[in-house]
């Protein structure tokens, strides 16, 4: 079963009822581009009212905390999302990881919780300039990846349904700058490689690996052409519907990788 691409758009800490407009405009175009799954991620405030409004699209979150409830004041367990209408959860943004010192033991457990929970995952990595100009991103992502990829047994094509993997490269995100063609293209194999040897040929070879960091309908295109590419996961761009959708058509352009 070859999966269709996965646009998402992680709307952050942005979005007010005010927004509703713009995910109902989505969903409407959504329904006319059955070649492409779309989701938004609204910030937890909007994911019930969101969830209302639309008919195709998905709706999930952008993090949750682990276990079910308890005394963690401000936090939000996976069933709650789920409750709320949240069909999947966004685990390892790095801002998570560097605003709020997320580890990837933490975020394993988190994604064991979301599972249990009844959520689909979407497990990101990406590594820092630093790291990159070091010459070691290929090992920090498949380390990430490694500590905080959960077992997932249930057979090939539900385990694809299951988890998408985002590679984010910290450096593009919200900086107008992209990995190049060639880069991208590096770790996604890479990723691609560990996601065989983790889950077994049929379903590594199915899971979607998304690109995130500045993603525009200008370079979407040429980004979901290449190699083991199988949708975005998109920040600033998500925020109106016109900017989205420029990205949703560019991948229903496009054969699927
Ligand atoms: P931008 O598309 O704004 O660079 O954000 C990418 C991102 O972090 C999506 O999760």
């Amino acid at each position: 079963m070859a999966m269709r691409p996965f646009i998402i758009g992680n709307w952050k800490m942005n979005g007010t009822r005010a927004m509703l407009g713009e995910a109902r405009a989505i969903d409407r175009a959504a329904q006319r581009l059955m070649k492409v799954e779309v989701a938004i991620a609204p910030p937890f405030t909007l994911i019930h009212a969101v969830h209302r409004e639309v008919e195709q699209i998905g709706v999930g979150a952008q993090d949750c905390h682990t276990g079910t409830d308890g005394a963690f004041t401000g936090d939000v367990s996976a069933s709650m999302v789920a409750d709320a209408g949240a069909k999947f959860v966004i685990l390892g943004h790095s801002e998570r990881r560097e605003g709020h010192g997320e580890s990837d033991a933490l975020i394993r457990q988190k994604a064991d919780d979301a599972l249990e929970a009844g959520l689909r995952l979407v497990l990101c990595c990406g590594e820092s300039e630093k790291v990159r100009d070091s010459g070691k991103a290929e090992k920090f992502v498949l380390d990430q990846l490694r500590a905080s990829l959960p077992p997932l047994e249930d057979g090939a094509d539900a385990v694809a349904e299951q988890i998408a993997v985002a590679y984010e490269p910290i450096w593009a995100i919200g900086t107008g700058k992209t990995a190049s063609i060639a880069d991208i293209e590096e770790i996604h194999a890479a990723i691609r490689g560990l996601l065989v040897e983790t889950y077994g040929d049929e379903a590594g070879s199915e899971i979607r690996i998304l690109y995130g960091g500045s993603v525009k309908a200008e370079n979407a295109a040429e980004i979901l052409a290449a190699e083991h590419v199988g949708g975005a996961l998109v920040g600033g761009a998500s925020l109106s519907a016109e900017s989205f959708l420029g990205i949703v058509i560019a991948a229903s352009d496009i054969e699927t990788n």
